[in-house]
């Protein structure tokens, strides 16, 4: 693979990468939009971070932000592969870990809430499927594998678990869906790289748990970056 873009919610998530592998910003490249562009080359191939970016002074996170990211990542850059690396909830039950990182094998929405058992409620759970390396290069990589399971919300409602636990989902977050979705349009391939900052059914406060861990999560997405990209751009 010769053009690997990653999209990435927050600057604390991407920061160690950034510096890991000396990247660049070209400021303005996307204007009027606030997503930044980061680049470098690494083994013959290039190397895109492309951030959500910032409003009102804080990091964008969420559906919309990652949509509109991912749509003009593949508009302007027409990269191979799409790469959603971030951090994420998971569950002790299905095997997480703080700063235990996952390659996703499918992503789903878990708060769109569609009565009834028909084309609509299949369209808002979403169930986009992943670059069909992933599980290759999971296996090569000794990852382990989960569904990702994006809603607009750091909390989790009875309501969101339900409909976790009925599709399967095993890594929330709040963009990797939305990611999913902008690809499928174009028909590009999408890989996911989550790593653990909090524990869904821990017990703790979320967003301290999350707090606390987000650069320990964060380093550890650096480590598996690096390590996949030593794997694709060997394909
Ligand atoms: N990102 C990190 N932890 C998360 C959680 N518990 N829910 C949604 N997004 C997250």
């Amino acid at each position: 693979m010769e053009k690997i873009c990653f999209i990435v919610a927050m600057r604390a998530e991407v920061k160690p990468f950034i510096e890991e592998y000396g990247m660049v910003e070209e400021p303005g490249f996307f204007a009027p939009l606030p997503c930044q562009l980061y680049k470098a080359e690494k083994n013959g191939c290039q190397l895109f971070v492309v951030l959500n970016g910032q409003q009102h002074g804080s990091d964008l996170v969420g559906c919309e932000a990652a949509s509109v990211a991912t749509n003009v990542a593949i508009q302007r850059l027409d990269p191979d592969i799409i790469v959603n690396s971030g951090t994420c909830g998971g569950f002790r039950s299905e095997g997480a870990e703080i700063a235990k990182v996952f390659i996703g094998n499918g992503a789903m929405f878990h708060d769109r809430r569609v009565p009834g058992d028909d084309e609509w409620s299949t369209q808002s759970i979403g169930n986009y499927s992943v670059w069909e390396g992933s599980a290759e290069m999971a296996a090569s990589l000794g990852f382990s594998m989960g569904k990702v399971t994006t809603g607009s919300s750091l909390d989790m409602q009875p309501c969101d678990l339900e409909v976790i636990k009925a599709n399967g989902g095993q890594l929330k977050d709040m963009e990797g869906a939305a990611i999913g979705f902008v690809a499928s349009l174009y028909g590009k391939p999408v890989l996911y790289i989550k790593s653990v900052t909090d524990l869904c059914d821990g017990g703790a406060e979320t967003i301290e748990e999350f707090r606390r861990n987000l650069h320990a999560a964060s380093l550890a997405l650096r480590e598996a970056d690096r390590r996949v990209i030593e794997y694709l751009s060997g394909l």
